[in-house]
């Protein structure tokens, strides 16, 4: 059962990568880009961090103030991609507000995951 959530937690590490990566490839290039990668990253590390919100594989117990905030910043990173993604539609980017916000939320997740303890 450990074993188990170890993977998931590793999934979940994959999700936060391929999330964060996009952006930054996009922030890098100075393009105020949202792309679907960053979508794909979104939906596997909300999968895998549902999975681990329960108490399953642990000893200890779980702080759910962190995982609920874990789980009210992505549903914003989520919402920020969404509008992004009109926007990119309508004008072939998105504000710069928006964008530099899914990075910098996308980093709260993970310094709140490993410095709140
Ligand atoms: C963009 C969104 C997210 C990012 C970037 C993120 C990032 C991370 C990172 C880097 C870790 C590893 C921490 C460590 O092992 O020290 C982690 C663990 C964890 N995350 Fe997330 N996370 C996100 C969303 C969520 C959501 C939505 C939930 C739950 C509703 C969640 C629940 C958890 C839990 C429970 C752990 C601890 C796993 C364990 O040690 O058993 N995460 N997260």
């Amino acid at each position: 059962m450990e074993t188990l959530r170890h993977v998931v937690v590793f999934i979940h590490l994959i999700g936060f990568a391929v999330l964060f990566g996009a952006w930054v490839v996009e922030a890098v290039n100075r393009r105020y880009q949202v792309t679907r990668l960053m979508n794909y990253g979104l939906l596997i590390a909300g999968v895998a961090g549902l999975a681990l919100a329960a108490p399953w594989g642990i000893e200890y117990d779980m702080n759910y103030m962190k995982i609920g905030i874990k789980l009210v910043v992505l549903i914003a990173i989520g919402a920020l991609i969404g509008i992004g993604m009109g926007r990119q539609r309508k004008h072939g980017t998105v504000p710069p507000a928006i964008f530099w916000s899914i990075g910098l939320l996308t980093a709260l997740n993970a310094a709140i995951a490993v410095i709140w303890r």
